[in-house]
């Protein structure tokens, strides 16, 4: 079974099943909600990166990337002390910011496009395999499971067709059901040496985002996937083995719906977190509130005095007096991480780092 050719795309049967159907409505309904929520968000910056950084964190720990919210937010906060996989997890932020920007910028998808995500998360040139020898191991016995195809032509034309079904639309099947299709055939393909898994759940999002079915880049599969995994990788193999497409595509949808509600619910607790502090931060400091200093108390998990002073236009002296009254009051705790004192939203922090 390992020795059959990875046929192109689209696939070769129906797969607009009734069960697909029926799931499709409510992930599109769902999606249609975030979507409306997140637009009407004066910040958006705020929103993002703080799911974001709970994506790099869940999608690296797929890869037994394991770090803490704790790590990331020193690694994020200061070059010192950075822990390996802290800092993997921030390449992996790196490498979204970057696929956002370029799908923003192009209106497109292309395999350079994919090429460059997968050398920042991996921090190497390797490129396309050229090599034999990657297999797919089932994670607990070790046995192979799954050959990709070998050979850097084959790799390639692979690779233009499924470019062409991304960013084509000539057969009529929704996007969010191409969606499941698409990072079925790219993990199937498995063009990197490494990287593969992240490279192809951040094309999912990039997806959403080229077909407008998302302005913000800000639903992840990642977690859905950790909470299902074994469902994960069968249904990979059953579309290879029994073409079993229905099955897969019903997976990805249920996890569309259910990671856009979780993600519309800590999108409203983040807006109610930002009006509760301006409210108290009103009657407690009147003479520093201002909605822009409290936007930017969230625009990070911390701030720096330089951010104060930038994003206010005030002087370092005055930077600093707020950020001191800020803490005395509560707002904010700081640490001195290597040569500069951080001083941490803990209760934007502590939503994001607990939200379920
Ligand atoms: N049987 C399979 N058929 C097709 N694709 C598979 C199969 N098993 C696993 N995969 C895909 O391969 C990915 C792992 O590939 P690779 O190690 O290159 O990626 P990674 O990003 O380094 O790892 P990970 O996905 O574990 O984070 C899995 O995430 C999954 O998407
Ligand atoms: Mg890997």
């Amino acid at each position: 079974m390992n020795d059959q050719i990875l046929p192109m795309l689209p696939p070769d049967i129906d797969v607009e099943t009734k069960a697909v159907l029926r799931q499709l409505a409510k992930a599109n309904r769902a999606l249609a909600e975030l979507k409306g929520y997140a637009e009407s968000i004066p910040n958006k910056h705020i929103l993002i990166n703080a799911i974001m950084i709970n994506e790099a964190k869940d999608s690296s720990a797929i890869e037994n990337i394991i770090t803490t919210h704790d790590e990331l937010f020193k690694a994020m906060s200061s070059n010192s002390e950075v822990k390996p996989n802290a800092k993997e997890v921030i390449n992996y932020r790196t490498a979204l910011w970057r696929g956002y920007d370029l799908v923003k910028t192009q209106d497109i998808l292309t395999i350079n496009n994919v090429m460059e995500i997968q050398a920042i998360i991996e921090k190497n040139r390797a490129g396309i395999r050229k090599l034999p020898g990657t297999v797919l191991r089932n994670e607990i016995s070790g046995e192979t499971v799954y050959t990709p195809p070998v050979g850097e032509t084959l790799i390639r034309d692979l690779l233009s067709n499924l470019e062409k079904y991304i960013n084509e639309d000539i057969h009529d099947i929704d996007p969010l059901i191409k969606l499941a299709i698409i990072h079925y055939q790219f993990e199937a393909i498995h063009p990197f040496y490494d990287g593969n898994g992240r490279t192809g759940r951040i094309i999912n999002v990039l997806y959403l985002v080229l077909k407008k079915l998302l302005d913000s880049p800000i639903l992840y599969l990642s977690r859905y996937i950790i909470r299902n995994k074994s469902a994960y990788y069968r249904l990979l193999q059953d579309v290879r083995t029994s073409n079993n497409w229905a099955e897969w595509i019903v997976y990805i949808l249920k996890g569309i719906e259910e990671t856009a509600e979780e993600t519309l619910r800590l999108a409203k607790l983040i807006n109610t977190e930002v009006d509760i502090m301006c409210t108290e931060i009103k009657v407690k400091l009147p003479k520093i509130y201002s909605k822009e200093l409290v936007e930017l108390l969230f625009y990070e998990f911390y701030t720096k005095t330089i951010y104060i002073e930038k994003g206010l236009s005030v002087t370092r002296k005055t930077a600093v007096s707020y950020l001191t009254s800020l803490e005395k009051e509560g707002f904010l705790i700081s640490e001195r991480i290597g040569q500069e004192r951080i001083y941490q939203n803990k209760r934007l922090y502590d939503l994001v780092k607990y939200h379920q």
